[in-house]
């Protein structure tokens, strides 16, 4: 069988000693000492100032609209996404406004934000489709123009890097996920990073029901993680480098197999270092795309349809907002089996039968 993405383990004797840290002092949770390790370790790499360790790469992006202290108002969102970055919207009580994606790089088109922006705009919540940056330069200057912040749900995008930096660094906020099928993971997790030092205080406090010891501060939620969660990303770091260099070797195995084939791919914007997360592809209609997937599944080759449907498209609420591009690129668009594992006869393999069909 193959997966539409393989979980990397590190060595299990090295998890062991290192989550032994942790059990000998009985301390496995509450801001241990293997959490503070990694979120040192991860501030420096990604060169930011103030990075909190979470349980998922969903709290966090319910913690960064809330910090942004409004009751209600409109966030300026991607329908291509997961759902996810849609539902904190809605958790938090704000009202999801749809701009459209562009059809290169599958990320919101930064000249339809401005159209977008009302009085009642508190946030653009952008994602880093696939690891592709957003337009990060137009999409700050409108958000600088306008007086609103801009939250980055970079939750593919750790290892990524735009213009020489880290695409975890850019934003007024940015969050990860360390879920297992992520580039870097840790078992469950993910990350809430800012530059802005109140914005942190604010931030960490809510991961820590919003009290320090006896001293209550303000409205909090559970967004901890845990020691043994910690142990597994410090396990993982030393491997980014090859994890990715072995998915971008795989990436080219299958962009040789395909070329000339009747499908496109998504193109990051120039001076982008990509992370090789996913290897998406989209093909002319969604027959095909649905005759590929079942065909591929015969033969116990599974892949994701990533991301459908289209955000605004979701039906459990009523949204006006069209998005044509996203409704199209998402009916044809399809995540085909990627890891550092996978092998060259593996995706020759998916290749040949995707082939066979197109
Ligand atoms: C774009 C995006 N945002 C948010 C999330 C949520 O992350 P988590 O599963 O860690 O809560 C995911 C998870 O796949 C995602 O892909």
């Amino acid at each position: 069988m193959i997966n539409v993405t393989k979980t990397f383990l590190p060595d299990f004797n090295e998890y062991v000693q290192t989550i032994k840290r942790a059990w000998d002092k009985a301390h496995l949770t509450n801001n241990g000492e293997l959490v503070q390790e990694l979120e040192k370790e991860l501030k420096q790499y990604l060169g930011v100032k103030h990075l909190w360790f979470t349980g998922n790469g969903t709290i966090v992006l319910q913690m960064a609209l809330k910090a942004l202290g409004h009751k209600t108002g409109e966030v300026i969102t991607t329908p291509f996404s997961y759902v996810a970055t849609t539902n904190a919207i809605l958790w938090e009580g704000f009202t999801p406004i749809f701009v459209d994606i562009n059809d290169k790089d599958f990320c919101i088109d930064a000249d339809k934000i401005e159209a977008a922006i009302t009085e009642n705009t508190i946030a653009i919540l952008a994602t880093h489709v696939y690891g592709n940056p957003c337009d990060i330069e137009k999409i700050e200057a409108i958000a600088k123009r306008h007086n609103i912040k801009v939250i980055y749900d970079a939750a593919h995008a750790f290892g990524a890097s735009y213009k020489g930096k880290q695409m975890l660094s850019y934003g007024d906020i940015s969050t990860c996920s360390f879920h297992a099928t992520k580039v870097f993971h840790t078992v469950e997790g993910g990350c809430i990073i800012t530059n802005d030092d109140a914005l942190s205080q604010t931030l960490v406090l809510y991961r820590q029901f919003g009290h320090i010891g006896d001293d209550y501060y303000s409205v909090g939620i559970n967004g901890k993680n845990s020691e043994f969660h910690a142990a597994m990303g410090i396990c993982n770091f030393p491997h980014l480098n090859t994890i990715i260099e072995a998915r971008k070797t795989a990436s080219a195995t299958y962009d040789k197999a395909l070329a000339g084939c009747a499908i496109y791919r998504p193109v990051a914007l120039p001076e982008t270092d990509y992370n090789y997360a996913y290897y998406p592809v989209v093909f002319k209609d969604e027959t095909t795309l649905l005759n590929v997937r079942a065909l591929l599944a015969k033969n116990d080759i599974f892949t994701r349809r990533y991301f459908y449907p289209s955000l605004n498209l979701l039906p459990f609420f009523n949204n006006p907002n069209q998005c044509p591009v996203s409704e199209d690129i998402s009916k044809r668009v399809l995540s085909l089996p990627l890891s550092a594992e996978i092998t060259t006869e593996e995706v020759t393999t998916i290749c040949r039968l995707v082939k066979s069909i197109i």
